[in-house]
């Protein structure tokens, strides 16, 4: 029988791009979303099936991370093989001003899901979105051996996460994995991330709509990879024997001011005549450096991180050029780029 998970976080980059994979592998999948007073299914509006139709496999379910309750009852209902944690106030910068939230979420969001498997489904297999904010102030490279010292709010949440991935597959025996993935980016990246800030803000510059782009700290190195890659790679995690974690990385790392460099010379603009320092976007403590070793990813799940820094920065410059200048929207741009 095809399989079917259950992912949390579905209208995020990642969740989209996993729901594609999945579906593509014949899964039936159940996305947690959240009840807004707008849409905020952009991402997943491509898959969207109606729930008439023969071949309804993309099922979508209100819920929260902060309704424990609520995911028990869904888990109970849905029985999945797999579950994929992917849910998260996910900025950095905004979770030091909403850092009990952030926490509520990303930390006993963790503890609530995997309460409710331990008692609905017990033998699904778990991924958890660990982070490498986590490494905070370690020096690059990081790898899973590398010690942890989180900076933020949210890296805070992430580790109390990871921690208990780990805990409840020693004294449970569940098959729960933590992925610790470095930042990894695409065009259906959220625009307050500084890389999609910058692809979007050289798309609007040259098409003569703005002419500044005001950033923050822009020596802080980055390990930058292309999301779909990614989650290729937390698939794998749950089709290994055992469960583990692993780090998924390029290798490479750059500094915003490359990569800003490297976005406006590919519209022809020189970034230094529209690039200016703005203090609200420093955060109050910074991680200065990553750069990710995947080799334990490479050696046991055959996963490495194939787009590079340049090609990165072309493709999202070249996405949002192209959607400013047909009008589209991200998730119209996908066929046009990625078919
Ligand atoms: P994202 O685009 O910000 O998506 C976050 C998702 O979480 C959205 O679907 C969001 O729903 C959902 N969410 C937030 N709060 C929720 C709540 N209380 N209950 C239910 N859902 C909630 O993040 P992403 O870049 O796809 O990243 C996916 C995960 O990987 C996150 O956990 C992130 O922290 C982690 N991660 C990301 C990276 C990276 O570089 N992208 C690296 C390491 C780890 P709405 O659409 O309704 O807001
Ligand atoms: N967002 C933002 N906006 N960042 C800026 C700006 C700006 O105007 N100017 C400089 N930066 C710097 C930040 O200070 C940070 O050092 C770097 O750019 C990257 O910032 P983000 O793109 O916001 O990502 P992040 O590295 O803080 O966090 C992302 O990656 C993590 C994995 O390492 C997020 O996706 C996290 O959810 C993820 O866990």
């Amino acid at each position: 029988m095809a399989p079917t998970a259950f992912v949390t976080g579905i209208t995020g980059q990642d969740g989209s791009y996993l729901a594609e994979l999945l579906l593509s592998k014949g899964y039936t999948v159940y996305g947690l979303i959240r009840r807004s007073s707008t849409f905020n299914t952009d991402r997943i509006e491509h898959l969207y099936q109606d729930p008439h139709a023969k071949d309804y496999r993309l099922r979508l379910v209100y819920g929260d991370m902060q309704d424990g309750s609520r995911l028990t009852r869904l888990l109970h209902e849905v029985r999945p093989d797999e579950i994929y944690n992917l849910a998260a106030q996910s900025h950095v910068k905004v979770s030091f001003d909403t850092a009990e939230q952030t926490g509520d979420v990303g930390a006993l969001g963790v503890t609530r899901l995997l309460e409710a498997m331990r008692t609905a489904c017990p033998a699904a297999r778990f991924y958890q979105a660990s982070s490498s904010e986590m490494y905070g102030s370690v020096p690059p490279p990081q790898s899973e051996a590398s010690a942890f010292s989180p900076r933020s709010p949210y890296a805070i949440s992430k580790l109390y996460g990871h921690h208990l991935v780990a805990n409840y597959r020693e004294a449970y025996g569940l098959f729960a994995c933590s992925g610790i993935l470095f930042n990894h980016e695409s065009p259906r990246r959220g625009g307050t991330f500084v890389t999609r800030k910058i692809s979007r803000a050289v798309a609007s510059i040259k098409a003569g709509k703005q002419d500044k782009l005001f950033l923050g700290n822009l020596d802080a190195r980055r390990d930058w990879g292309f999301a779909p890659e990614y989650v290729e790679g937390m698939w794998r995690m749950l089709q290994q024997p055992k469960p583990d974690d692993y780090v998924l990385a390029t290798g490479e790392t750059h500094s915003v001011r490359e990569f800003a460099q490297r976005a406006f010379a590919r519209a022809g603009l020189d970034w230094q005549k529209h690039v200016q320092h703005d203090a609200r976007y420093l955060r109050p403590t910074e991680v200065d450096a990553l750069q990710g070793d995947a080799t334990k990813a490479a050696r046991t799940l055959q996963w490495q991180a194939r787009t590079r820094f340049d090609a990165l920065a072309d493709l999202m410059v070249d996405a949002d050029m192209y959607a400013l200048q047909h009008g589209l929207r991200e998730f119209e741009v996908r066929q046009r780029f990625f078919p």
